[in-house]
């Protein structure tokens, strides 16, 4: 096999100093909050990857079906040259695409991007192994920061699959799709996948297992922030909350101090008081219904083509090319 290149955008230190201006802004404001990319270090990549196989956990075997029902059809719609793919994780699912698109043999190379160099090196390494004839090209890199560093070169689809769009909140996305738009030449696409507007019975507990995996990779991000700024957080002191928010249609993940909390976070010279019963917002899911989605694709410069939806319409692909 030819080794991976991989090229490190986020450096350990850039992302130490990243996390000092998000934990400061985030952990002073009222109420609390902090950005959903700090549960990714290794051990979050970890218990993500334990999520998707949790039965609660729908929208990874949902999305997993759906693609394997579509792969040809998007091979031979889209025949790119190369597959680009945003926080793509363990690349478990894309492995599906793979297939597809060499078998239809357009596919030269693959660039996984993730926040996490664990998970992405894993991913970029045996993927290598399994498609030897395959150009792996990883980029470590924040999709929401830059996008402009992306290897280029042969007619791109960008795929951005696991509902990790709706991670972000409603402005941070439209500028998302927009950014995307831009990087990509008129006539190259967009593959999306994205949960749905379900019954919030069903969706609960996708975000609150009776494990207690989901509490677990919440309450990660507290480890992170002990680990990277040397704060002193008893992350058993925090209870995990999934509440699904009928108006915006998303599910937020908080951390609840189930008694009066102080925290010093060293690096930042900073001490965070909790009330008992206050709540931090970690992360939103937010679902959505196609049509509406479809209008903020054509909003960002893109031509929705194809939308395909599984039997119980728990998820969605969409196909978007560049105008
Ligand atoms: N695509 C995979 C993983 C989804 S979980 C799947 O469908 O199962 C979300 C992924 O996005 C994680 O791998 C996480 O590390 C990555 N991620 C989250 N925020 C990010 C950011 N700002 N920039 C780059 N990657 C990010
Ligand atoms: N992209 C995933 C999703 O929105 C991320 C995720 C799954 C997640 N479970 C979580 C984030 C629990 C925070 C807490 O489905």
């Amino acid at each position: 096999m030819t080794a991976p290149l991989l090229d490190i955008h986020l450096t350990d230190d850039d992302l130490t100093t990243a996390l000092r201006t998000d934990a400061r802004t985030g952990l002073t404001a009222e109420p609390k909050s902090l950005p959903p990319k700090w549960f990714y270090d290794a051990r979050g990549s970890e218990l993500f990857e334990r999520i998707t196989e949790l039965p609660e956990y729908y929208p990874t075997r949902t999305e997993r079906a759906l693609l394997a029902g579509v792969v040809g059809e998007i091979a031979a719609a889209a025949h790119p040259e190369v597959l680009v793919e945003l926080g793509s994780g363990s690349a478990a699912k894309t492995r599906l695409l793979l297939d597809a698109l060499t078998a239809e043999g357009s596919l030269k190379t693959y660039v996984p991007q993730d926040v996490s160099a664990s998970a992405l090196r894993g991913a970029a390494e045996q993927i290598a192994t399994e498609y030897p004839n395959l150009a792996v090209h990883g980029v470590v890199s924040d999709f929401t920061a830059t996008l402009h560093n992306l290897p280029r070169g042969g007619r791109r689809m960008i795929a951005f699959l696991g509902g990790t769009i709706g991670n972000l909140v409603p402005a941070e996305r439209a500028e998302f799709l927009a950014d995307i738009n831009e990087v990509l030449e008129p006539g190259e696409l967009l593959l999306l996948g994205a949960g749905l507007v379900i019954d919030p019975a069903i969706l609960v507990p996708a975000y609150d297992d009776a494990a207690g995996v989901t509490a677990e990779f919440n309450r990660n991000v507290l480890h992170v922030l002990n680990h990277r700024l040397g704060a002193d957080f008893a992350p058993e002191k925090f209870e995990h909350i999934a509440v699904w928010d009928p108006d915006n249609e998303w599910i937020e993940m908080r951390l609840r101090a189930t008694e009066p909390i102080t925290a010093t976070i060293d690096d930042l010279d900073l001490t965070v008081d909790f009330a008992a019963g206050e709540q931090m917002r970690t992360e939103i899911s937010a679902k959505f219904r196609p049509e509406a989605l479809r209008t903020e694709l054509t909003t960002a410069g893109f031509a929705p083509t194809h939308t395909w939806t599984d039997p119980d319409a728990r998820f969605a692909l969409f196909l978007a090319e560049r105008r």
